[in-house]
């Protein structure tokens, strides 16, 4: 049997008195990362005026290491500040007529959900939400979405791993089936950096994700692959002295008097993961959350959903949910775990259910999930 790599909550410096089990949200930034952004902020508060005429050419650095990472064509790869901007952005460049449809998922960000309606609402478009079981298995996921494609579709918004469900769609034969009708897609990869790789590289016509979620990085960084035909109009959504500069992705760099140390910063949060053997790891998380999450299910007598392609560092467990189903229950529900059990955990809301989303990463380990499992029949 080979070793399982030890959890290196060391390389953190999370509050140990608590139970860390929603990497999936916020991300949390290793040390290493966090001294070097500290330093950046020293430097630029020794000397502003020096640190601004130096930012050009460490945003050029940081972008190629980012874009490497990706394994995606640095020309096409702009830094935004979240997944959000990117997916707006995107929004911004495609031409939507009057009348057209833009189609999302039932497994859609609601932030996501809420940018597809402001430019349906600004161009009098309308917004499609499919809706795609959970149990789907990529076949069902394509043949439901390609189902509701047309000549008059807009943009398909599709999740890469979707917040909700945390499930990996089957990004390129989506992109194959928009392209029987000339649909440009936008894909939200908002989880996909480090948990798939070359996550960009399916051929759509924008992927946004985030490097402040799995990579952990800091916050807030994010990129956005432009597909080549699409590079001339895409435009940063701060309106700055980049205006008119025709270079992409340099014109993305500008966003004027901004705090740009955590993009310099971010390639260190790849370093850590590269010394820490970051594939192996995910691969021993994966397997660690099976049982993690089986445990929990276990003590709440329900189950793990069978979600048929679940992201790397993420399952859900379906609790016993007693009373209101309600955003304000949840986060009531959600404090009183943070605040009674010194646990923090994410529920997620789909179609009528409520889940429990968990997270792994490099810090945690299985009796993380087994203390859960002590405690959680408390509070349910
Ligand atoms: C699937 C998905 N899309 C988009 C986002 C938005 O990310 P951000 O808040 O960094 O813009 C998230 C955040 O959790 C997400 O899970």
């Amino acid at each position: 049997m080979t070793d399982i790599s030890p959890p290196r909550p060391d390389l953190w410096s999370l509050d140990p008195g608590v139970l860390h089990l929603n990497h999936g949200s916020y991300g949390a930034v290793p040390r290493r990362t966090q001294d070097l952004l500290s330093a950046l902020r020293t430097e630029t508060d020794a000397n502003p005026m020096a640190w601004f005429r130096s930012v050009a050419g460490r945003l050029a650095t940081s972008r190629l290491e980012l874009a490497a990472y990706l394994d995606t064509d640095p020309t096409g790869f702009a830094l935004v500040p979240n997944a959000s901007a990117g997916v707006t952005a995107a929004l911004a460049t495609i031409p939507i007529a009057t009348g057209s449809r833009i189609v999302l998922t039932n497994h859609a960000y609601g932030a996501v959900r809420f940018a597809a309606e402001r430019f349906a609402r600004q161009h009098h478009a309308e917004i499609v939400v499919v809706d795609v079981p959970l149990e789907s298995d990529d076949d069902t996921v394509v043949a439901i979405i390609a189902a509701a494609l047309d000549g008059n579709t807009a943009a398909l918004v599709v999740d890469q791993i979707s917040s909700a469900t945390a499930m990996i769609f089957p990004i390129r034969r989506l992109v194959d089936a928009c392209s029987e009708y000339g649909i440009p897609v936008i894909v939200d990869g908002a989880h996909a950096p480090a948990l798939i790789d070359a996550p960009a590289g399916d051929g759509a016509d924008f992927w946004t994700g985030n490097f402040h979620k799995w990579p952990a990085s800091p916050r807030a960084t994010a990129g956005l692959v432009v597909a080549e035909k699409w590079r001339a109009e895409t435009l940063p959504l701060i309106v700055s002295w980049s205006e008119y500069d025709e270079r992409m992705p340099e014109r993305f760099d500008m966003l004027g008097t901004y705090d740009y140390a955590p993009w310099i910063a971010a390639p260190e949060s790849l370093r850590v993961l590269e010394e820490i053997d970051w594939p192996r790891r995910r691969t021993e998380l994966s397997s660690m959350l099976d049982e993690g999450a089986g445990l929990v299910a276990k003590s709440l007598g329900s189950s793990v959903p069978d979600v048929v392609n679940p992201a790397p560092t993420m399952r859900l467990v379906e609790p016993p949910w007693p009373g209101e189903r309600s955003e304000d229950a949840g986060e009531a529900f959600k404090i009183r775990v943070s605040r009674e059990l010194k646990a923090e955990i994410t529920l997620t809301a789909f179609d009528t259910r409520v889940f429990i989303r968990l997270s792994a990463h490099a810090y945690n380990s299985l009796a993380d999930y087994a203390k859960l499992a002590d405690l959680l029949p408390s509070v349910l």
